[in-house]
């Protein structure tokens, strides 16, 4: 049976894909080297430890599996990460991906789903976004991606690699049956930290809170910092396009099966078309959660543009793609997640 090698299966979103397949009846198996995703989030396929930059043990799973596909999710992600250690993000991003290329290339496995991003397309000249909008990143992350989109087009114009890439908006919320969600050290994603704060101030009682740390006193709660309140929005600040990750994980599925159709190279954006401001979402998580949360001004993030709101038109004439999930959805099920017990 053919089996398609998921390669950062064990991260946030990749995780929640590889339990789709499984929950459909696909083979698959996981590549992670573990330094963001974790163990407990592969819920189904064989796991694999281990480095995409590693050629022997790439060439091994090519060997060992029946892989007619690969669906790569890894790469570092973070925007301000990115514009203070930029080689970091060619090196693991981009060279990385080269190498896997190559391999996938020699074992004749022309089949491919990437994890893109709507930064590759920089600030936005007009809105919502569509996929003709031009490209130009403004950050070494949204380079990366945008470079990795190169060379698959490349990559099929000389080998007839076939490619779907999915140019993600903001991915958030965590699977309904809450198996898994998003976790990561630090957390710097809008929704899951405020959800932090939501649930230290749902604690009762400080000692047992657990942002609690020097400084927060008996009562006191770190805020919700809003980064940026004069931008050019209605409540002037940044509105984004936030995106179940399960609805994700349904695009993944539909692409699997273009591809093995023998479909022909795709790019897609995938949002829900709609935009909210950084208080629309606070004031969303305070009637979910129906806790008060105190919240902080705080300067503009470097990089950060005004608004970024898709149009998924595309997917949904070509694929039928719509999300089923709203901003209520992704919060609901987040907050079900963040405070369930860790293990
Ligand atoms: N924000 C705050 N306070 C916070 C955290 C974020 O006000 O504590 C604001 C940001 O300034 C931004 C919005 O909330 O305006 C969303 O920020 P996130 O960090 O959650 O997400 P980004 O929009 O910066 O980036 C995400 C992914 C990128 C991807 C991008 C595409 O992290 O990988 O969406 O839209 F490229």
């Amino acid at each position: 049976m053919s089996c398609i090698l998921i390669i950062g299966g064990a991260g946030y979103i990749g995780s929640h894909v590889n339990l789709l397949l499984g929950e459909r009846q696909y083979s698959t198996v996981v590549l992670d080297n573990l330094s963001k995703g974790h163990n407990w989030a592969v819920l189904q396929g064989d796991f694999i430890c281990g480095d995409m930059a590693d050629r022997s043990l790439l060439s091994k799973i090519f060997k060992d599996y029946s892989i007619d596909m690969v669906m790569h999710f890894s790469a570092h992600s973070i925007v301000g990460e990115s514009m203070s250690n930029p080689l970091a993000y060619y090196r693991n991003n981009v060279a990385n991906t080269l190498t896997m290329l190559e391999i996938m290339i020699e074992h004749g496995v022309k089949k491919i789903v990437f994890s893109s991003t709507a930064a590759v397309y920089g600030e936005p000249g007009y809105i919502p976004i569509d996929e003709a909008h031009p490209t130009n990143p403004t950050n070494p992350y949204g380079k990366t991606k945008l470079a990795i989109e190169n060379m698959l087009e490349d990559c099929d114009r000389a080998h007839g690699l076939k490619y779907v890439s999915l140019r993600y908006f903001n991915a958030a919320g965590a699977d309904e049956k809450g198996r898994i969600g998003e976790r990561y050290d630090p957390e710097t994603h809008l929704i899951p930290k405020i959800l932090n704060v939501a649930k230290s101030v749902s604690f009762q009682s400080a000692a047992l809170s657990p942002l609690m740390g020097e400084g927060w006193g008996e009562g006191e709660y770190p805020p919700v910092e809003i980064y940026g309140t004069d931008y050019d929005t209605p409540d002037g600040t940044c509105i984004r396009d936030y995106i179940h990750v399960s609805d994700l994980a349904e695009a993944h599925i539909m692409a699997v099966e273009h591809l093995r159709g023998s479909g022909d190279s795709r790019i897609y954006n995938l949002g829900s078309g709609n935009g909210y401001s950084v208080r629309d979402v606070i004031n969303k998580v305070e009637e979910v959660t129906g806790v008060n949360l105190p919240v902080r001004e705080c300067p503009r993030r470097s990089g950060d543009p005004a608004r970024l709101v898709a149009s998924s038109e595309l997917i949904g004439k070509e694929w039928q793609w719509k999300p089923g999930h709203g901003l209520d959805g992704i919060i609901r099920t987040a907050w079900n997640w963040v405070m369930k017990p860790r293990a």
